[in-house]
């Protein structure tokens, strides 16, 4: 009999694990302090962890995400100035506009391939101090992997570029790295390899890695004393905070078995969403663990084959014209079986928006 998941099936996000018995065995076990006096030992051996493991002098462990990218901003100093990102980013769409509100910079988002900036693009759009009409560039920000591009990774030799680019420019280059350690299992290398081409990096604890709560940001010594002051100026100087980085120095012990799991597990969706449909998935592109299936080309509306999906027993996140299908720890094959079965019954029947009295198709 199957003993793994069950139904429903969660393919919304790779947020959305529950920690493992190890990982609440260690919670349990945890040495704790005030970590915002640096005296919690749990959350110091993370942090010297993660420097070590992205090559950067120090990091700091911070709630979220969104904050690690907040104080970075700050710590990059952008106020008044320009941050180049790439135009569908996390960082520019989807966190509440804190690049402008909270960090006072200008986003210039520009178009990438599959997620990546072209480094010709970024050059050209770089803006010294001489013109005083223009708000100068302070930053460029890439994300890797690359979530609205389907889990992309952005390819090493492209990074190098664009690297040296920003550096001839006296531009830092800062990492969305939410999803590093996908990139790091797809292309096989270090992740500190990938981190030398950035001047910060922010990866989570809590999407592929599976840990409960937090995120760490890193850099070298100067930037993160600014960083850490960031960090405290928005709330993120944490107490015992060793309960959620004993989880995480769990899920920091053997990562690569389980994230390549993942990817697998993404390849055989979209191989079995290809298989209903070419046009639905771009199956070759699939390189870590987000599978974007293009519903619009076939069946309509994303939400309601999102809901059409769900009560089939199968979760996912429908937005526009496409479902966005992650996997992780807490999805195994029988579940990527019953999310290709469910899609394959909504393309037969089509999908209804609850409030909708026509049946798409
Ligand atoms: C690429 C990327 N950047 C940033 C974030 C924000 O992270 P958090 O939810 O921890 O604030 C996410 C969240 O999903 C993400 O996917």
């Amino acid at each position: 009999m199957h003993s793994g998941p069950r139904p429903p099936y969660d393919f919304r996000s790779d947020t959305v694990t529950l920690p493992t018995p190890a990982m609440m065995a260690a919670i349990a076990g945890a040495a704790l302090g005030d970590a915002a006096r640096g005296d919690d030992p749990t959350v110091n051996a993370l942090e010297r962890l993660a420097a070590r493991l992205v090559g950067k002098d120090d990091a700091v462990f911070v709630p979220s995400g969104t904050m690690a990218n907040l104080a970075a901003l700050l710590a990059h100093e952008v106020r008044g100035g320009e941050v180049i990102v790439e135009a569908t980013a996390h960082l520019y769409n989807s966190e509440g506009g804190g690049l402008s509100v909270v960090a006072g910079a200008v986003p210039r988002p520009l178009p990438g391939r599959r997620g990546a900036l072209d480094p010709d693009d970024v050059r050209t759009a770089i803006r010294g101090g001489a013109d005083l009409a223009l708000a100068p560039t302070r930053l460029v920000c890439v994300e890797n992997t690359h979530n609205a591009a389907g889990g992309a990774v952005l390819p090493l030799s492209s990074l190098a570029a664009l690297h040296r680019v920003c550096r001839d420019a006296g531009i830092p280059v800062h990492m969305d790295g939410a999803r590093l350690f996908n990139a790091a299992a797809f292309l096989d290398v270090p992740l500190a390899e990938i981190c030398g081409h950035v001047e910060s990096v922010w990866f989570a604890l809590c999407k592929g890695l599976g840990g409960p709560v937090g995120a760490i940001l890193a850099g070298d010594a100067a930037f993160m004393q600014r960083a850490r002051r960031a960090v405290k100026m928005l709330g993120g100087g944490m107490r015992q905070a060793g309960l959620i980085a004993a989880p995480a120095l769990v899920a920091l012990a053997e990562p690569w078995p389980g994230l390549r799991r993942d990817h697998a597990l993404a390849r055989r969706l979209a191989d079995g969403l290809a298989a209903i449909d070419p046009s639905l998935v771009d199956a070759a592109g699939v390189q870590t663990n987000i599978v974007n299936c293009f519903v619009d080309r076939v069946t309509g509306d994303a939400t309601a084959v999102a809901g059409a999906l769900a009560e089939r027993g199968v979760l996912a996140n429908g937005k526009r014209n496409r479902i966005r299908f992650v996997t992780h720890a807490q999805v195994d094959e029988a579940a990527v079986e019953a999310a290709v079965a469910a899609v394959a019954d909504v393309m037969r029947c089509g999908a209804r928006r609850p409030d909708a009295v026509e049946v798409i198709r």
